[in-house]
């Protein structure tokens, strides 16, 4: 499992994983057709040779070839022409034509399978579910796999693919769930991403190489309720844009992004949000205190940051807020209703009279640092007039 999932994002990677498993089983067996009527009934078992099974045959045997190690011996019976018997190869009846047995997923999670993957598995053309997390596939993702129109959960995290990010992804008109976390992608993550065209569900780019730059054009027209960039390098501020995600987002991961913004107070827009995690960066300034209407929230993770000013009594008062952290940050003063969060952490700040805070040498020091002017584009200005 990759370290990165937020309580949240645990929960539903359990959810993902429960839906395959769930669907998994069925998968293996052919769907029987919606309302069988007596006269257009398909005959059972659907036949095990079509020209699709042929295609995902060719597709199959490419990639096993592809492989040049496979410790599990998942493929060991990856041969002869019944693909829907290999190992992680999921059949069920082709959703254009319920007559017809057609490969509609692959499962080779955690196989530590070493290999790449061959052009020909755009010839898997009706897969919906490609899990291959966990294997040590290196390379790209082969732009044939632009032909898969219906692939919805993409999980190629915790491996060693590379290059830039696959554009044709971004093309993709079924896919919700992308996971490119822990590999080697780099290059600019396209604003695309981001954008309405891909409808995801949910986006894990987090600890590759990519390059992002936050504008008004990326943080704003995702449908994703999961954005994980953590351990990236972020360029670029905070956009007040992001509050225009409200209808969707649910949690927002871009802890140790190098950051250098304010927080702009239109964060307070996102009353879906429930883990947000803004820490390790350079963030500066006060924290907005429309984060007190941020009514979901249940995670708020600031630690590590250049913020200061007083932590708004309105967070504090948040029903759900269960875990606050803000250590590390420069906060003067913390309000008393903030004992009453769960679990909090305010260490190392510079709250007087209060325990495990900076020396005084250092609090003195920062107050002496120039005062913090936020732009409207969530900038900090270096430079006020
Ligand atoms: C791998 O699986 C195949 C087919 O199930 C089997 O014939 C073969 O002996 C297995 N190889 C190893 C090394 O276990
Ligand atoms: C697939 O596997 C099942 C069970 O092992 C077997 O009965 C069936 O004959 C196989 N189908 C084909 C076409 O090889
Ligand atoms: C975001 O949405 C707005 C309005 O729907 C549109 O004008 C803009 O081009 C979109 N931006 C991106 C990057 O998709
Ligand atoms: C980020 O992208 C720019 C332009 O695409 C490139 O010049 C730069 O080397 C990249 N930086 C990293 C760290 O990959
Ligand atoms: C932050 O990310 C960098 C890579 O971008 C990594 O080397 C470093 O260990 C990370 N730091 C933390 C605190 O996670
Ligand atoms: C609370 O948040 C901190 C920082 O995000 C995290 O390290 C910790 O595991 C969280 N605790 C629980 C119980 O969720």
């Amino acid at each position: 499992m990759a370290p990165l999932s937020g309580p949240t994002t645990g929960k539903r990677a359990l959810r993902h994983l429960l839906l395959l498993c769930l669907l998994l089983p069925c998968l293996s067996q052919p769907l029987p057709a919606p309302s069988p009527s007596p006269a257009a009934a398909p005959t059972f078992p659907l036949s095990p040779f079509n020209d699709r099974l042929d295609a995902a045959y060719v597709a199959l045997q490419a990639w096993k070839h592809a492989i040049i190690e496979d410790p599990k011996n998942l493929t060991g019976n990856w041969c002869g022409p019944y693909v829907c018997n290999y190992t992680g190869v999921f059949c069920t009846a082709a959703p254009d034509d319920p007559h017809i047995l057609t490969v509609a997923g692959v499962d080779l999670n955690h196989g530590r399978i070493v290999g790449y993957l061959p052009d020909h598995i755009g010839l898997l053309a009706d897969v919906a579910l490609l899990h291959l997390n966990s294997n040590r596939f290196h390379g790209t993702l082969p732009g044939s796999m632009q032909h898969m129109r219906l692939l919805f959960e993409l999980d190629v995290s915790n491996n060693l693919l590379s290059g830039a990010f696959p554009s044709f992804l971004t093309s993709l008109p079924s896919l919700k769930y992308l996971d490119l976390r822990f590999n080697n992608f780099d290059g600019q993550l396209p604003d695309d991403v981001f954008g309405r065209q891909l409808s995801l569900d949910a986006l894990f780019a987090n600890n590759n190489r990519f390059n992002v730059t936050l504008s008004s054009r990326t943080l704003t027209n995702s449908t994703a309720s999961v954005i994980v960039l953590a351990n990236t390098e972020l360029k670029g501020c905070l956009p007040p844009s992001i509050g225009d995600m409200a209808d969707t987002l649910v949690e927002l991961v871009l802890l140790n992004t190098s950051i250098s913004s304010c927080i702009p107070p239109e964060i307070g827009k996102l009353k879906k949000l429930q883990v947000l995690d803004l820490s390790h960066n350079e963030l500066a300034g006060e924290l907005p205190e429309s984060i007190g209407d941020m009514e979901s929230l249940e995670v708020l993770n600031v630690g590590y940051n250049q913020l200061s000013g007083v932590v708004p009594e309105s967070i504090c008062l948040l029903p759900k807020l269960r875990n606050l952290t803000v250590t590390g940050n420069y906060f003067c003063g913390e309000p008393v209703s903030c004992l009453h969060v769960p679990l909090r952490d305010d260490r190392m700040n510079c709250i007087p009279e209060w325990p495990h805070q900076r020396t005084h040498e250092e609090c003195i020091a920062f107050e002496h640092r120039p005062p913090v002017h936020c732009g409207a584009d969530g900038c900090i200005l270096h430079h006020p007039l």
